[in-house]
């Protein structure tokens, strides 16, 4: 039996704070703005926030890059408002998880500063070479950074290069340095001490780079040196003594873990041997792309399947994972994996298909109300469509493709679909000029649909997808030793159109859940076997029976008690 813990039974709703609420009117979204919003917050049923980055930061990656862990960002308010956050999310029994990201910092950090200057103790803090070459400015190895282009940036006054995995604002910070891992537990103590509940980890598993820096395969064409930091030798040392700060504390962590595969999560999230609670795994976003969504293939829901079956059936006797759909990296899940022609039943279908998985369950903002990607070639003819875009990583991809000669049109056409801006858009609150989030020019472009797609439209609808995600989420708790404990049993795994699986709980009682992913009406017989007798119907995306067909986009859970 599945060991109980109250995290597990979480649903962690993420704030992105730029976008989510302007609570002072100058255009970008802030801690003013989570305060109005907290009772919004709660009232979805979810237990915990994870904000993104609130940190001090220049905003190269928009808060992935910080330049002070102990403060906040001014756009987005004060230390003291964090804390007025932090006590009215506790008093209405909200969870908050920090992002902590300690792969690297911004190039503006003190540290960064005063290591390029070799005063001590951060001389050895990141990751410096010589260069290679005559003239020493040549890379000191062959990697390539996740925002394609070289991981290595040179540095004229400290005359080295230093590596960085992500833009070159982002140094990596050198973790077998001890004195950087004591610099990284102290940031920890100071949020946990405050009275934070947890973090989520930036790519934790990359944090331990192989010694002496080899070259990685010349084949790969980005994230080139892959192998020789994804999980690298010291990962499991490191995660472990990050690990003992928490002990003190009720408190706990989840990983982002890019290229995790269920036999390696065992490694981190083992019951037997846990330096992590949870992680944030992808392959299950790669159902209509191959690997990044820059590389789109169409929507395949064998695929999905496939991998949903391995993580559910390989990891949940042993660990425990999360499920999410969408999250700031990632465009909006309606315009990829469902259907905007049928926002709202795709959204609800989507909602049902991950909601009753084991693992902790994450929603980002926005989805709730089935926000869908921005398309960007909806705008103006003549204007320059690049404009539109903010986010470093795009510009990164979109070089990467003009120095490979994919046409310009082409790569627009990409970067419409894929591009993480699409979920970066201001949070749609109402009708009203810029979606009620701002009253002056917003950062950043809100989605023209936000006439019809906001929260207080959603509001009062009650066959919403927000009033939608409600109910699901009381049910999760109702149903939890089947929906969170269960055991997954999947049918039809072939099935292009048809998810049907099974969540059964130790009594022997269990969750049915029928879905048809999909815009192309089944045969309701299909199915039909799968509904148990005596079932009883707890939540459906459309009203009435299956009928002779489900419709595009069905789905329906039944509940079997015990015999
Ligand atoms: C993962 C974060 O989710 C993403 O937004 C960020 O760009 C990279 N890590 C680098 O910190």
């Amino acid at each position: 039996m599945e060991e109980r813990k109250w995290f597990k039974e979480m649903s962690v709703y993420q704030i992105w704070p730029r976008s989510f609420c302007d609570g002072n009117d100058d255009g970008i979204g802030d801690l003013k703005g989570v305060l109005k919003k907290l009772d919004y917050i709660k009232s979805l049923g979810v237990d915990a926030i994870w904000f993104s980055p609130l940190y001090v930061s220049p905003q190269a990656d928009y808060g992935y890059d910080i330049a002070d862990y102990c403060d906040i960002n001014p756009e987005y308010g004060t230390i003291e408002e964090f804390k007025e956050v932090l006590d009215r999310a506790h008093a209405l029994g909200l969870k908050i998880i920090m992002d902590l990201v300690i792969n690297h910092t911004s190039d503006k950090h003190e540290w960064f500063k005063k290591s390029v200057k070799r005063e001590e103790p951060y001389t050895d803090f990141y990751i410096w070479r010589k260069g290679r070459g005559k003239n020493g400015k040549k890379a000191p190895n062959n990697w390539m950074s996740t925002f394609p282009g070289s991981a290595w940036e040179y540095n004229e006054e400290r005359g080295e290069f230093y590596l960085h995995l992500y833009a070159k604002e982002q140094p990596d910070l050198n973790h077998d340095n001890p004195k950087v891992r004591e610099a990284i537990k102290n940031v920890m103590r100071f949020w946990l001490d405050m009275g934070v509940d947890g973090f989520r980890e930036d790519v934790i598993t990359q944090i331990s780079k192989a010694e002496g820096l080899p070259n990685g395969s010349p084949f790969m064409p980005a994230s080139r040196g892959l192998s020789h930091y994804d999980c690298g030798p010291h990962i499991h040392e490191y995660l472990a003594e990050y690990r003992e700060v928490l002990k003190d504390y009720d408190a706990f962590q989840v990983g982002e873990a890019p290229f995790m595969t269920p036999k390696k999560a065992l490694t981190f999230v083992n019951e037997n041997k846990k330096e992590l609670d949870m992680m944030i795994s992808f392959q299950h976003m790669e159902a209509d792309c191959i690997m990044i969504e820059w590389m789109h293939l169409p929507f395949n829901l064998v695929k999905l399947k496939k991998t949903y079956n391995n993580w559910q059936t390989m990891l949940f006797h042993r660990a425990w994972n999360v499920n999410y759909l969408e999250n700031h990296d990632h465009a909006r899940i309606i315009s990829r994996y469902g259907s905007e022609k049928y926002r709202v039943e795709s959204g609800k279908c989507l909602a049902l298909m991950y909601s009753f998985l084991s693992g902790t369950h994450f929603l980002y903002q926005g989805q709730e109300i089935g926000m869908t990607s921005l398309h960007y070639d909806k705008y103006p003819k003549g204007s320059n469509p690049w404009t539109q875009f903010k986010d470093v990583s795009t510009f990164c991809v979109r070089d990467l493709m003009r120095k490979f000669g994919f046409s310009e049109k082409h790569i627009l056409k990409v970067a419409t679909t894929a591009a993480r801006d699409n979920a970066r858009t201001p949070v749609q609150w109402d009708s009203t000029p810029n979606a009620g989030f701002c009253s002056c020019e917003p950062w950043f472009t809100v989605n023209p649909n936000y006439k019809e797609v906001n929260v207080e439209a959603a509001e009062k609808d009650p066959k919403s997808l927000l009033n939608f995600y409600r109910k699901l989420l009381a049910l999760r708790k109702e149903y939890k030793d089947a929906a969170i404990y269960g055991e997954f049993r999947i049918h039809l795994k072939k099935h292009k159109h048809l998810f049907v699986y099974d969540k059964v709980a130790e009594d022997g009682s269990k969750l049915t859940v029928i879905l048809n992913v999909s815009e192309k009406p089944v045969p309701c017989k299909k199915v039909k076997k799968f509904i148990p007798a005596g079932a009883k119907e707890i939540i459906s995306v459309y009203d009435g029976s299956f009928a002779e067909l489900m419709r595009p986009y069905a789905g329906k859970v039944y509940y079997t008690p015990v015999k």
